[in-house]
């Protein structure tokens, strides 16, 4: 099997975040519950998954990162904690349903404005409309650092000063940047970012969160045990605990704390390298393909290991399946849960597919990949037959 699908969730990891998961089941206690040493063990784990999250994505302190089940739920906690009623945000057309939904619901239930801001053609960022929804004055600027679709990173720090100028707190979406390109939200000047364990940090699914600034003060979304002032009638308000209710995965955090000492081990500037030349070459193969069309614009963007596109007018899930029944060769098609970019890219209907590479990918693998979609694309349409 060729795993192409490193955006969704990455399937090769570092073989001692599956160690450090195991070792944890089988010794850990509840964090924050308890004096006992397996109690202490856990706690321990939590904080250097956080000390290494804090480092690795610029947060000021272990303190201000609190985890969460996912980016979804990070997302939703920054979104719900900051925009009180009738308060405004401005999101782009890159945005995720994960923070398109949310936005929308602030908008139907709590009478909250939001503008999305267009993406152009190319998949870049038209900053003249983003200008535009800024002058309305939001509260909060919820934006994607790397497309989940065509793979193409925004210029973050551009984004966050014109917010700020704006007056409004910025709030970043680094699912598919978080590991797989440099991110430091202290350069970038990013209020809150949301990140997820799963994708390129390589960690277990049901890990992920937000680091936040020193400045910023989220509601807690959700209440309960916090192991802490337990005779308060509400949840506590301090960091990370505010946004912890319930006990936090800790057998989780081990191997998400596993998989970042890898990558600090690594570095991120080298697997970004690995992965923007997987992408390059891919592309460059593909679009020699009769019929072959590469969504996303990469011209003067950066990239995250992604390559979306589409092979004539054919439905992007036959052409997964295909590759999927015939090569062996993992990949994801249809809409990506991203539906104002393939309207800005004119997908809608067809969807894309989604090629998505990681550190553990081969250029051998990248060339088989070329061949599949070759004779994939000359058996679907008949082009170069
Ligand atoms: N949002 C993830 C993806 O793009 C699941 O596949």
């Amino acid at each position: 099997m060729m795993y192409f699908d490193n955006a969704a969730t990455t399937l090769q990891k570092p073989p001692e975040v599956a160690e450090a998961v195991a070792h944890a089941l089988t010794s850990f206690g509840g964090v924050g519950r308890g004096v006992h040493p397996a109690s202490l063990a856990a706690g321990m784990a939590v904080y250097d998954a956080r000390a290494r999250v804090a480092e690795l994505l610029g947060a000021p302190s272990a303190a201000r990162v609190a985890f969460t089940l996912n980016v979804t739920m990070a997302l939703n906690t920054a979104i719900d904690g900051l925009l009180a009623p009738g308060e405004g945000a401005v999101t782009t057309a890159a945005s995720h349903n994960s923070v398109l939904r949310p936005l929308f619901r602030a908008r139907d239930e709590r009478g909250c404005w939001v503008e999305v801001a267009d993406i152009l053609p190319d998949a870049s960022l038209d900053f003249a409309s983003y200008e535009r929804a800024l002058a309305r004055g939001p509260k909060l600027v919820v934006a994607t650092h790397a497309s989940n679709l065509t793979g193409d990173v925004y210029d973050i720090a551009r984004m966050a000063r014109m917010a700020h100028e704006a007056g409004a707190l910025f709030a970043l979406d680094a699912a598919q940047s978080a590991g797989a390109t440099p991110v430091d939200m202290s350069v970038l000047g990013v209020d809150v970012l949301c990140f997820t364990g799963h994708k390129s940090l390589f960690g277990p699914q049901g890990t992920g969160g937000l680091c936040v600034a020193e400045s910023v003060d989220i509601l807690p979304f959700v209440e309960g045990g916090s192991g802490v002032h337990s005779y308060d009638e509400r949840h506590p308000r301090f960091m990370p605990e505010a946004l912890e209710a319930g006990t936090v995965n800790a057998h989780g955090l081990a191997g998400l704390a596993a998989g970042v000492a890898f990558l600090q081990d690594v570095g991120v500037g080298q697997v970004h390298a690995h992965v923007s030349r997987l992408a390059d070459a891919f592309e460059a193969g593909a679009r020699d393909i009769p019929g072959v069309r590469i969504l996303g614009g990469h011209g003067g963007m950066d990239r995250s290991g992604i390559v979306a596109l589409n092979v004539g007018d054919v439905d992007s899930a036959q052409v997964a399946d295909r590759l999927a029944q015939e090569f062996d060769i993992c990949v994801r098609a249809g809409a990506h849960c991203a539906p104002l970019m393939h309207t800005a890219l004119g997908t809608e209907e067809q969807g894309a597919v989604r090629f998505s590479f990681s550190w553990f990918n081969t250029e051998a693998e990248v060339e088989a990949a070329v061949r599949a979609l070759a004779s994939v694309a000359r058996e679907l349409t008949g082009a170069g037959a």
